[in-house]
């Protein structure tokens, strides 16, 4: 086995597990996840041995204070703990334990938007000659007393909401409760870093930050044009569905902003940045700024949409790898609180595990979302039980609630997440989908990530290594994805059959290989490479 590499920095080498704090582990039985629940299943993460994921960092939602109204990702004091999820000695500890066990802890920073119950929206608001009235983004109704602009809100509606007691519009793109701070503001970009500051001195260890290309808008905030592919069965409030994000996003001068995030991030050790970003790839490359001086990992989230077809796969892959600069490090998502379950998207438990095993083998760092490694499906929510706001508002087959059912741990009433009713509903399955049931059982989807991970852990090749794809000559059916991972004499190669049945990869290799790990987990013979017999959604990790 090759030693772990040291030259690479630890959000190069290791996988990112994404909490969902409300969701994970409820340790006070109020039916929300907290602070202490996530303490408690570290050893879960990480305790050192195979038998724990080896997770290397973890990334929290939002568990700031906060009406909740999109849970959490309306921040009301960016420097405190919300007390449904602990206090902030209960953070100092969970981060404390973490490190113990070798476990990065990134935060979600969101800087976009506050709550307006945040002090900063409350003066601002207060009066139009109050001091942080600038703070967010103000304007006059237009003569016929309608909103500023055309923009929609992501989450229904329009963008703006009108305040009578001032007589002017607000900014918001999510729901009216997260108005928009006004970066153009040096006072307001100075209380954000000093935000990170906050954190950063607590010793976390990176930022997760929310929708960062939408942090400057357009100065003239001219109207968006309409965008001619718009879905026709938009609901009739998805204002923001019918128009191109042309000047409320991704608009040149949020360069600077997040340089200077960077340059912060840089006066500490080791720390990263993580950007929500979406976009055309030659635009959301800039964010890894001209010479590697902006986010050190935007989000890619290219993988996650994609059809379920090696084709697909692949051309993304060699797309980005084809495009990224020398010091641009690549990173795969395939969940997260927003989509809907990876193993509901691809079509079932086989392919999940096939996408789990590309996730964890392409050159790049993986972003795994929780409950991923037991197949965790969308969970069904009856229709008055909806809790996410886009939902609500855009109509129940928009509702995120799908992917944030509680996480599954055991067979007893609540899945072992809560004695009492969680806030959402706990999946239909969790008697036989769960942490025990898994440990128990050899083959299961957990004791696959578990090999996956550690797979992964211990080799330079998979961290590390140059990505090189292996063009398939006359295969039958040609559904297969394979790669080489090279580095330091270490050669793994990853076969992949996205069909639903056998196949045969013509490689054009020579010589033998000894598998190390099958989706299936129950082989580990030599093949030969020139023909690489997979089974239905069989995919393999081979030692060269
Ligand atoms: C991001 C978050 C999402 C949230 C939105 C507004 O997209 O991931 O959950 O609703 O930003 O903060």
């Amino acid at each position: 086995m090759a030693q772990e590499n040291k030259s690479l920095h630890w959000w190069q080498r290791g996988v990112v597990y994404q909490i969902y704090p409300r969701s994970f582990l409820d340790s006070n039985n109020d039916g929300i996840g907290d602070l202490n629940g996530i303490i408690q299943k570290l050893d879960y993460l990480n305790d050192g041995t195979e038998k724990s994921l080896g997770v290397d960092a973890i990334w929290l939602s939002p568990f700031y204070p906060s009406p909740m109204a999109d849970f959490g990702y309306d921040v009301a004091d960016y420097c405190n703990v919300d007390p449904m999820f602990g206090t902030l000695a209960d953070f100092d500890r969970l981060v404390e334990e973490a490190h113990k066990r070798g476990i990065k802890v990134i935060i979600d920073y969101v800087p976009n938007h506050t709550s307006d119950q945040h002090p900063w929206f409350i003066e601002s608001r207060s009066s139009r000659d109050n001091p942080k009235r600038d703070w967010y983004i103000w304007r006059d109704p237009k003569p016929d007393g309608s909103p500023p602009n055309n923009w929609g809100s992501f989450f229904g509606g329009p963008a703006w909401t009108f305040d009578e007691a001032t007589g002017q519009y607000y900014m918001h793109q999510f729901v009216k409760e997260q108005p928009e701070l006004n970066w153009r503001n040096p006072e307001v970009k100075e209380a954000m870093l000093d935000v990170l500051r906050f954190w950063l001195d607590r010793g976390v260890d990176g930022f997760r930050m929310d929708v960062v290309g939408l942090l400057i808008k357009d100065k003239d905030l001219r109207d968006n044009p309409p965008n001619p592919n718009a879905r026709p069965d938009l609901p009739e409030n998805d204002i923001y569905g019918r128009l191109l994000s042309v000047y409320n996003e991704d608009q040149d001068e949020v360069h600077d902003i997040i340089k200077e995030f960077r340059k912060l991030l840089d006066s500490y050790d080791d720390r990263v940045g993580i950007g929500e970003l979406w976009g055309p790839l030659d635009r959301w490359i800039r964010y890894y700024g001209e010479n590697g001086n902006e986010l050190h990992l935007p989000f890619n989230f290219r993988l996650m949409w994609q059809p379920w077809s090696s084709k697909a796969m692949r051309a993304c892959v060699d797309e980005l790898e084809g495009a990224l600069p020398p010091f641009a490090w690549p990173n795969y998502v395939l969940g997260n609180h927003d989509q809907p379950r990876l193993a509901t998207r691809f079509g079932g438990q086989a392919q999940a595990r096939l996408a789990g095993m590309m996730l964890l083998t392409l050159r790049g760092t993986p972003t795994v979302y929780y409950g991923d490694e037991l197949g965790m499906e969308n969970g069904v929510i009856p229709p008055e039980k909806i809790q996410d706001p886009q939902g609500i508002n855009l109509g129940p087959e928009r509702t995120r609630d799908v992917a944030r059912t509680p996480m599954q741990w055991d067979s007893s009433p609540y899945a072992g997440f809560s004695q009492v009713e969680p806030w959402l509903p706990v999946s239909a399955d969790y008697q036989t989908r769960n942490v025990v049931a898994q440990s128990q059982e050899p083959n299961s989807m957990l004791n696959f990530y578990r090999r996956l991970f550690w797979t992964r852990r211990r080799s330079q090749a998979l961290c590390e290594g140059a990505y090189k794809p292996v063009d398939l000559s006359g295969s039958e059916p040609d559904d297969c994805f394979i790669y080489l991972r090279e580095q330091g004499g270490e050669r793994k190669l990853v076969a992949l059959n996205f069909a639903g049945q056998p196949c045969k990869a013509l490689t054009g290799l020579t010589g033998r290989g000894r598998i190390v790990l099958s989706t299936h987990m129950d082989r580990d013979e030599e093949i030969d490479l020139s023909a690489i017999e997979l089974r239905p959604y069989e995919g393999l990790i081979v030692d060269l």
